[in-house]
């Protein structure tokens, strides 16, 4: 009875959302220390190409399924009402949002987009799965894909930050306790 009562206060994202957005985190988090770490790394590093690479487009390619699945949960799901804060906080954790998920799309098709142009690809698999690489090979091409995909995925990080931040600031530092939206993810 306490229970239904506190869920009718709290009133959280539908527990399949609330699973993607915890597990999500941890893939975006994870994808960008192994992008970063496997283009740091010299060429003759064994492990680089043979494992690093195939592992970081599949998990890439899971998002981008992962980010799919969950707007369609999204667009059919009965969401918690706006959060309770002042106007400008509750416009810019909108704006954040929705430019996190177009992120969350346009950077994993950039990184397809790059290996499917370059020349020299090892080509792409979704573990161990071939996937088509279905755009013509051309280098200048892959080299806006490469740029894009690498400048969009730091501002991705840039943005979670920012969210992060937004979400530890309603938490811990506003007066209101009905600013505290953490409960609503959990
Ligand atoms: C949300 C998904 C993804 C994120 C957040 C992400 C993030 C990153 C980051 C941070 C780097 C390092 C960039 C640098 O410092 O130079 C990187 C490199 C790379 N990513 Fe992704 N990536 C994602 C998905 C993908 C996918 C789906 C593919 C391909 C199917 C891919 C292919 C690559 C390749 C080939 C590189 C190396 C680029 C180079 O050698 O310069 N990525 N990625
Ligand atoms: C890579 C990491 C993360 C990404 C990509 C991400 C992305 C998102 C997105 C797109 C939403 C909007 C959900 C919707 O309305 O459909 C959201 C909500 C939320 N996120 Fe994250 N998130 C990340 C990490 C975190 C972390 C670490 C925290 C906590 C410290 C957090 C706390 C929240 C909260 C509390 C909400 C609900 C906001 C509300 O009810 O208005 N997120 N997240």
């Amino acid at each position: 009875m306490t229970q239904v009562a506190h869920d009718i206060v709290v009133d959280k994202y539908p527990v399949a959302l609330r699973v993607l957005h915890w597990l999500r985190a941890l893939l975006i988090l994870g994808l960008i220390a192994v992008g970063f770490t496997m283009t740091s790394l010299d060429d003759e590093t064994a492990a680089k190409f043979t494992q690093l690479y195939p592992l970081h487009k599949s998990f890439g390619l899971l998002v981008f399924l992962v980010v799919l699945v969950q707007l369609g949960i999204r667009a059919t799901s009965r969401l918690p009402g706006p959060a309770d804060l002042p106007a400008h906080e509750r416009v810019l954790s909108h704006v954040v949002h929705v430019a996190i998920y177009a992120l969350l799309l346009i950077v994993p098709l950039m990184g397809y987009a790059m290996s499917s142009s370059f020349t020299q690809s090892d080509g792409v698999t979704f573990f161990g799965l071939h996937v088509p690489e279905l755009l013509p090979k051309n280098d200048a091409a892959f080299r806006v894909f490469q740029f894009l995909h690498k400048v969009l995925a730091y501002t991705l990080l840039a943005l979670v930050g920012l969210h992060v931040l937004g979400a530890l600031k309603h938490r811990f530092f506003d007066s209101n306790p009905k600013a505290d939206v953490l409960p609503r993810m959990l």
